[in-house]
This record gives structure tokens, sequence and C-alpha cells, in this order.
């Protein structure tokens, strides 16, 4: 598979068949630019590793939430995993299959477990007790039986940042095993509860196999135990996690990913859901931003570019690593080091630090592997609009979102003259 978004032809930089130029000409910065191909590479790739399992995955909508890539992925066979109404009512607008959408989340409200019922999906993935009588009281009402995992929380290490690590008895997520036992015992009472499967997720940005396959491993201890009291687990959900390589990580491919849980699986007829975000879209997109000045500072030289914090918040959130390159064919200067920062009023506005480039005003430059969790943690902070969104298909390209206008922006908000 192609691992990188750009190629170099003659001092031009495409992705796929399409030079950047024209689409920063057409559309100018920050943009956000993603690769169809690549998109939908990765999915059919982690689809055919997981092809002697009865498998299903759903494609996390909190990684990247646009309307027109969740259709593509609708296209080629995805469920989804939402964690709110509000991803719920994209994926049903994109044409995504209710029947293939597991939700998860630790809040759902009254509202948005009617949403999911009405829709029909396949699964609540419950996160506590409270939780469970919640959406039994709404199926009640709705005359509906609700389908449900429980979400265990199997205290393992996903040795991960701590932000993003969810398996840790500590952590908010799921609940403990003894815990799911009981939990499962309850809602084999419950009138408008039907159990389907289990679940649980152990965090994001995973380099390592052994956290999945322990957390596995207890999962399908409960499994059998819960098959002792005559509760039948219909399917198992494992959960999303796969790291990408953003700087020196070294993670696992989806082929050796798969294999390591198809063995566990073994012979036992069980439906296995898989959560992924990061992993398929990842490296599929870049930030693409002007530079605006250098500036020499007393310690450090600056690059103070379009593109900030609020476009793209991982740097200044987790001080993650995104590679970055210089897009601009002339390049006179020297390589320098340079700090990459947006214009927000704040010293953690950076997007990148201590990179050794050459890099003149008005050059354009691309911040890598930002497919996942760019734009959709992005916001308005500095009053500075949303970036656009295109998405390249060979020799095309398209706006799948245009950047927003002032009016968007303050769109619900009312001046009120006589206060
Ligand atoms: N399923 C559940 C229940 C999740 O909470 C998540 C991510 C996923 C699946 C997808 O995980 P993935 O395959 O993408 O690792 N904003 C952070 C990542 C937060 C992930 C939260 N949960 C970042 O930019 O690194």
């Amino acid at each position: 598979m192609n691992t990188s978004l750009f190629h170099k032809q003659n001092k031009n930089f495409f992705i796929e068949e399409v030079n950047i130029n024209k689409v920063i000409e057409k559309y100018g910065s920050p943009t956000y630019v993603y690769s169809k191909a690549m998109i939908v590479n990765s999915f059919l790739e982690f689809t055919k590793s997981l092809r002697q399992l009865d498998h299903l995955i759903c494609f996390a909508v909190k990684a990247n939430s646009n309307i027109t890539i969740l259709s593509l992925l609708a296209k080629h066979g995805a469920g989804f995993d939402i964690v709110s109404g509000g991803e719920l009512k994209r994926v049903l607008h994109a044409k995504g299959d209710p029947k293939k959408i597991v939700f998860s989340g630790i809040g759902k409200t009254m509202e948005e477990i009617q949403l999911a019922l009405t829709a029909n999906i396949l699964c609540f993935n419950i996160e506590s007790e409270a939780e469970l009588f919640r959406i039994q009281e709404v199926a009640k009402k709705l005359n509906r039986k609700a389908p449900i995992s429980i979400r265990v929380n199997p205290n393992v290490d996903a040795k991960t940042h701590p932000y993003i690590s969810t398996g840790l008895k500590d952590n908010k997520f799921g609940v403990e095993e003894e815990k799911a036992i009981e939990l499962y015992k309850i809602a084999s009472k419950l009138s408008h509860i039907e159990i389907s499967g289990i679940d649980c997720h152990i965090g994001s940005q995973i380099t390592e196999i052994e956290p999945f396959i322990d957390s596995l491993k207890k999962l399908l201890g409960i499994v059998e135990h819960l098959e002792s009291i005559q509760i039948k687990i219909n399917h198992l959900d494992i959960g999303g996690g796969i790291g990408i390589k953003y700087q020196n990580e070294n993670p696992p491919s989806f082929d050796e990913y798969s294999k390591a849980i198809t063995n566990i699986f073994g012979q036992r007829k069980m439906k296995v859901i898989f959560e992924p975000g990061r992993s398929i879209i990842g490296k599929a997109g870049a930030l693409i931003t002007k530079v605006e000045f250098l500036k020499e500072g007393a310690a450090k030289n600056f690059a103070i570019v379009d593109a900030a914090m609020n476009d793209l918040m991982r740097p200044a959130l987790y001080d993650a690593y995104h590679d970055i390159i210089n897009l601009t064919e002339i390049n006179d200067n020297p390589s320098k080091v340079f700090d990459i920062v947006g214009p927000v009023c704040e010293t953690a506005d950076f997007l990148g630090k201590e990179r050794h480039m050459a890099i003149n005003p008005n050059d354009y430059l691309a911040i890598l592997d930002v497919g996942a969790y760019g734009m959709t943690m992005s916001s308005n902070y500095n009053s500075r609009p949303r970036a656009a969104e295109i998405l390249i298909d060979q020799s095309d390209f398209f706006e799948i979102k245009s950047r927003e206008t002032f009016a968007q922006m303050i769109h619900g908000e009312e001046l009120i003259n006589n206060i």
C-alpha cells in the first residue's frame, strides 16, 4: 500500500494525480486535503486482513466525520462507531446502514437513545448501570427492544498518551469485570433489553499488539463465564486503537494485528466488531498552510503560518508530533531550525517544534498525518473560520467542505442592543 500522501514529480508535489498547487490556487489555505485512494485502500486492506473472521468494521466517526468521507466508507461496506446524536445524524445523512452502527460513549442522553432506537441501530455499548436502566426506560416507552453490549474495562495498560488511554481502572470508561457480569445478569431480566455482545476499547494510538491480546483474552473469559450461566453473547467488539507512524513509532500492520486476533478466536463462532478511526484515515490527510512571516526571536526562529491550534489541536493538546514538509518549489534559503507556529495568542499554539527546514515567506507547507482527529477537533478559537476540506480522487478534486464564512461562524448569535 502507498503509505505516503504526497509524491514529488519535477519539483512539484502531487496527491494522486493532482498537483497540489492547483488545489492551493483554487482554495487557498489553511485547507485539509485527503486522498480518496488512501482512505479506501486502508479500509479494504483491513477488511482483507480479517477475511477469516466473521467481522464488521465500524469506522470511528470521531476521527473524521465529513459526510462525503462517511458515505465513501459506507459504500465500501463500513459500519460506524458513533458517540453522539450528531454523529448518528451524520451517518444517516451519508446513507450509512443503521444496522451497522454501534453507539459508544458514557453520557448518552434520553434524546440520543431515542434517536438511535428509532433508527434501529445494531448495538448500544453500555458503560454504566445507570445507562442500562436509562436505555431500558426509553426502549419501554417506545415499545422496542434495545440491543446492548456492556463495555468492559479490562484494566490493561495500552502504553499510549495518558489522555487517550481508556482501559485502565482509573479511567472513566466501561465497567470492571465483576461489575460487567452483574450488569449482564440484570440486563437479562429487563423487559426491553436484548443482550447482543460484549465490548471494550482500551485506548488510541496503540503501537503494540499485546494490550489488544490481553484485553481480548479477558473478554473471552467473561464470555465463557456468561455462557455457563446461560447468557449468550453474539458478538465481541474489540474497539479501535491501532496506531500509525507519526515519527519513530513502529505500529503493527493490519495483517499482523488481524492475524494475532484471528489466532485467538480459533474455531469460536462469534462475530467480531472493530472500531478503527486513526488507522483508516490518519495518514490520508494533510493540512496545507501558508507561511506569513519569518521571525527571528531572541532564542528561536519562528515560521508564522496561517494555520493554528484551532485548525489542528493535536500538538497543543498532546504535544503530538506531525511531520511538516515544504511544498514550495523555489527555496533559496539555507535550512535553519524553526518552530512552526500559528497566529493564535497562546504559547501552546505551535504545529511543529525545532524543525530543520528551508522556509521562505509565502511558501506553502503541509502538516502530515492529520486525516484523523484533525478537522473534527478544530474550533473557532480566536474567531478563526474553520478550514476547507478537499478530497482528491485521481485527477479530480472536490471541495467536500467549504471554508467557513463569518456569517456561518456567528450563526445563532443574537445581537441584543437594549441590555
Ligand atoms: N472506539 C471508541 C469507543 C473510541 O473512544 C475511540 C477513540 C475509537 C473507537 C477509535 O480509536 P482509534 O482507532 O482512532 O485509535 N483525539 C485523540 C484520539 C482520541 C481517541 C478517542 N477514542 C488524538 O488526536 O490522538
